[in-house]
C-alpha cells in the first residue's frame, strides 16, 4: 500500500500536493479524488506522460481524455476559447461536474487521441485544484479504473484496479457525486450531451438557454468516442427490472442479488444492496458504481437492478445502468 496517502479533501496537505506535483512535472501518474469520481492524472502537455495513462488503465488508444484546468487563462491555453457570452455561462457552472468539448490549441495528439477537439473541465474539488495550481499544468485525467470496470468512488477501488502501476494515489475519501461529469459540445445553436453525468440536462438548458439534445436521440448526433466501449460493467450478469413486480418476481425465482432503492429492497425478500431512497437520487448515484463491485464480490452469479426516474441525475444513473446490463432486462 506504499503508493497510497491520505489527504484532507478540504484543506489538502501542502507537502503531499508538493510531492504529487513533482510526480506530475516529472512525467508520472497521480490518482486523485474529484467531486465526481477518482481520476488518473498526468501532465496534459506531455504526450509521453499521457501514454502512461493509457498503459496503466489498459485504455483504447482512440478514446480521448478530459483535460482538467483551474482557471480561464488555462482554458485559453489549451482551447481556442469561448465567446464572451459563453464564458459568462461557464463562469456560472465552473468549477463543477460539467465537461465541454472545444477546438483544441497547443495540446498533443495523445490526450486528444488525434482529434481536433479537446474535452475540458474545471473540477470543484480542492485536491485537483491545488495539484493543477502547484504543478502549473493542465492535468489529463480519465476515471481511475481499469478500462471497462466501474469508475472508482473510493481510493481503495483505485488500488484494487490499478495497484502499484500508479506512482501515487491520493486518498481523499468518497467522491460526492459518484458518477462522472456530463460531457457536452456545441453544435450550431444547440448543445449536444455526449455523456449524461452529474450535471443535469435540465440545469444545462436553464443556464445556457439553448436547445439541448442527448446524443443518441437523433441518428446524426456525434457520439463521444468513449461511449462505444463496454463500460462501468460488473463481471457478473446484471439485469434491469422495469417495474416493482418484475423485480419481485425475478428475485423470487433466481438465486440473485438485488440492487435498488430502500423502498423496493424491503419487498423483494432477497439479499440486497441498498442504493438509498428513490427520493434522493444523489444518494443512489453515489452508491451505484460501488454496488457493481459488491455484486462481483458476492456469492451470486447475477444481479437484478431496479429502474429509476430519468430526471436530474437519474438520467446519468439510467445511462450507467444500461451500460452495466448491456441492455439486458428481466422479462
Ligand atoms: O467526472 C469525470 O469526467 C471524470 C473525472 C476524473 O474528471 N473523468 C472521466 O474521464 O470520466 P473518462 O476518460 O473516463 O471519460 C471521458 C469521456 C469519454 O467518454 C471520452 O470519449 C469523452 O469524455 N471525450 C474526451 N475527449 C473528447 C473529445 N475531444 N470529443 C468527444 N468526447 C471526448
Ligand atoms: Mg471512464
Amino acid at each position: 500500500m506504499d503508493n497510497v496517502r491520505k489527504i484532507d479533501p478540504v484543506v489538502p496537505n501542502r507537502e503531499l500536493i508538493e510531492e504529487a506535483s513533482r510526480i506530475i512535472n516529472g512525467g508520472g501518474t497521480v490518482a486523485f479524488p474529484t467531486e465526481t469520481v477518482y481520476g488518473l492524472g498526468a501532465n496534459a502537455l506531455d504526450d509521453e506522460a499521457c501514454k502512461k495513462i493509457y498503459e496503466v488503465k489498459g485504455r483504447q488508444q482512440d478514446n480521448p481524455i478530459i483535460v482538467h484546468i483551474n482557471d480561464f487563462e488555462q482554458l485559453e491555453s489549451v482551447t481556442q476559447g469561448l465567446s464572451g457570452k459563453m464564458r459568462e455561462k461557464f463562469e456560472r457552472v465552473w468549477p463543477g461536474p460539467l465537461t465541454v468539448v472545444l477546438k483544441k490549441r497547443n495540446i498533443g495528439l495523445v490526450p486528444t487521441a488525434g482529434l481536433e477537439t479537446v474535452a475540458v473541465r474545471m473540477p470543484a474539488h480542492r485536491v485537483p485544484q491545488e495539484l493543477i495550481r502547484r504543478s502549473g499544468k493542465p492535468i489529463a485525467a480519465p476515471s481511475a479504473n481499469k478500462s471497462g470496470r466501474p469508475s472508482p468512488v473510493y481510493a481503495s477501488e483505485v488500488l484494487e484496479d490499478l495497484g502499484q502501476k500508479v506512482d501515487l494515489i491520493l486518498d481523499g475519501g468518497a467522491s460526492s457525486f459518484g458518477v462522472e461529469s456530463t460531457v457536452m459540445m456545441f453544435k450550431g445553436d444547440e448543445i449536444v450531451i455526449l455523456r449524461p453525468g452529474a450535471f443535469s440536462a435540465e440545469d444545462i438548458k436553464k443556464i445556457f438557454e439553448l436547445r439541448v439534445t442527448i446524443s443518441g436521440d437523433t441518428p446524426e448526433t456525434p457520439v463521444s468516442p468513449g461511449m462505444k466501449y463496454r463500460h462501468y460493467a460488473p463481471e457478473k450478469e446484471l439485469f434491469l427490472a422495469r417495474s416493482e413486480e418484475k423485480a419481485i418476481e425475478a428475485c423470487r425465482e433466481g438465486n440473485v442479488l438485488f440492487i435498488g432503492s430502500s423502498e423496493l429492497a424491503d419487498k423483494v425478500g432477497t439479499e440486497s444492496v441498498v442504493l438509498g431512497s428513490r427520493k434522493d437520487l444523489y444518494n443512489v448515484a453515489r452508491n451505484l458504481f460501488p454496488s457493481f463491485r459488491k455484486l462481483d464480490r458476492s456469492r451470486y452469479s447475477a444481479g437484478i437492478i431496479e429502474s429509476f426516474e430519468e430526471k436530474g441525475i437519474g438520467l446519468a444513473i439510467m445511462n450507467r445502468i444500461a451500460k452495466a446490463t448491456g441492455g439486458r432486462e428481466v422479462k
